[in-house]
């Protein structure tokens, strides 16, 4: 029997490696995923040779993150819940895809995940593992071991040799966090309490709104097809451009957000998280499509847009109702090409300026307040209302003065 194990080289990932030996009598396969998580993963690699792994994994997927990931739920303008940008949510698939393409490779018959049973991630895991390869085993230690404190763990951990110093989740960091290109979540800890403020100290990408500079940072962003393409007029790879916003998000104090969300296995959770790059793309995103989007294609994005996020939240990626969804999307980005200008000052986007050469809709011969040169004739709109208000004069007249 050989498993594939999602490997992070911390504490955690390194005892449900052992456990999984012990348990299921198997042999284990590695995988470490480079997301852009701001961490070295060669430690991964020395951890997992140390522990005896003879089969390990470690990809940069940063490219294939951000372009086949991040930037198609970009085009939905995604957010869940009003708040959240989805950062961890978009990266399950591609781990869950990655590690099946492993366990075909090496013949592996199972997979496994080191997410709690509690949590979102389980269910994104598995999800796409079973939609990518129906018949794989899934093997989830948290729902099946009995190491559910810390104590317990670091026991398991002293008892297996396993070595407890050196790099922990988060750097020793009291919250539970996730990272990647797109964002940094935190939650657990003091963020249990959902009157307890988050510690400044918390943030790791971003000044706080006081802290950041008194001028404001003026950036340009181009877009082709829906996607950016280029900044300040450089053109470059969807990972570099995710990460320069990153650092002029970081600095101008954008993107934190402090929330109580619904997870989709029933419970309330408090999570903050740091978005600052995906915080500009959203609004320099919507900026263009406001010139070159057809109004109701606009509107039914926006209609569509709630149900695609909670696809996105609750893992179905790997889904026909979101491939579905984005077909319909993708088509609408065609003509959503051209450049946005924004203001970037104390944690807040503020779009300046915006323009498109071949698909702007905006036309200022039409919408001008001075004289269209016969443009728009305004005597039709008298019709247009007149039209529009017929069914409403109708009920007025059946109850004359019930308002
Ligand atoms: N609550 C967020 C979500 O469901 C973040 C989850 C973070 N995951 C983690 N393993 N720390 O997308
Ligand atoms: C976890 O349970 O692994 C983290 C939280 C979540 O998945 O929502």
């Amino acid at each position: 029997k050989k498993v594939v194990l999602a490997y992070s080289g911390g504490l955690d990932t390194s005892v449900i490696l052992q456990w999984l030996r012990d348990h299921y009598q198997c042999e284990v396969v590695t995988f470490t995923a480079d997301l852009g998580q701001g961490e070295e993963l060669e430690p991964a690699r020395a951890k997992a040779k140390q522990l005896g792994v003879d089969e390990i994994y470690i990809d940069d997927l940063r490219e294939t993150f951000v372009r086949d990931y991040v930037f198609p739920m970009f085009r939905a303008n995604a957010i869940y819940e009003g708040e959240y940008l989805l950062g961890t949510s978009i990266a399950r698939p591609l781990i869950a895809k990655r590690q099946i393409e492993i366990a075909r490779e090496t013949g592996a018959d199972a997979v496994c995940h080191g997410a709690t049973g509690k949590g979102n991630d389980q269910v994104r895991f598995e999800l796409g593992y079973y939609a990518l390869e129906p018949g794989i085993q899934v093997i989830a230690p948290w729902r099946e071991w009995d190491l559910n404190s810390r104590e317990r763990l670091l026991a398991y951990a002293e008892e297996r040799g396993i070595p407890i110093e050196g790099k922990q989740e988060g750097g020793g960091s009291p919250y539970s966090m996730d990272a990647n290109l797109l964002h940094i979540s935190y939650e657990g800890g003091v963020l249990e309490d959902t009157w307890t403020p988050a510690e400044d100290s918390m943030w790791r990408w971003s000044v706080s709104p006081q802290q950041a500079p008194d001028n404001p940072t003026e950036i340009d962003i181009e877009f082709s097809g829906g996607d950016p393409i280029a900044l300040d007029g450089q053109a470059m790879a969807p990972h570099d451009l995710l990460a320069a916003l990153n650092a002029i998000g970081g600095a101008n104090g954008i993107g934190r957000i402090d929330i109580v969300e619904n997870r989709y296995v029933g419970m309330k959770s408090r999570g903050c998280y740091e978005t600052p790059g995906g915080s500009i793309l959203l609004r320099a995103h919507r900026a263009i499509e406001s010139i070159t989007l057809d109004r109701e294609s606009a509107h039914l994005k926006d209609a569509l847009m709630p149900r695609y996020a909670e696809l996105i939240y609750n893992g179905y990626w790997w889904s026909p109702e979101r491939e579905a969804l984005q077909a319909l999307i993708d088509q609408t980005q065609t003509p959503v090409n051209g450049t946005v200008r924004l203001r970037l000052y104390k944690g807040n986007v503020d779009v300046v300026g915006r323009r498109s050469d071949n698909d702007n809709l905006f036309d200022a011969s039409i919408a001008t307040f001075e004289d269209d040169a016969g443009a728009y004739d305004q005597k039709d709109a008298e019709g247009f209302i007149k039209l529009n208000a017929l069914r409403l004069r109708v009920a007025a007249r059946r109850r004359p003065s019930s308002r």
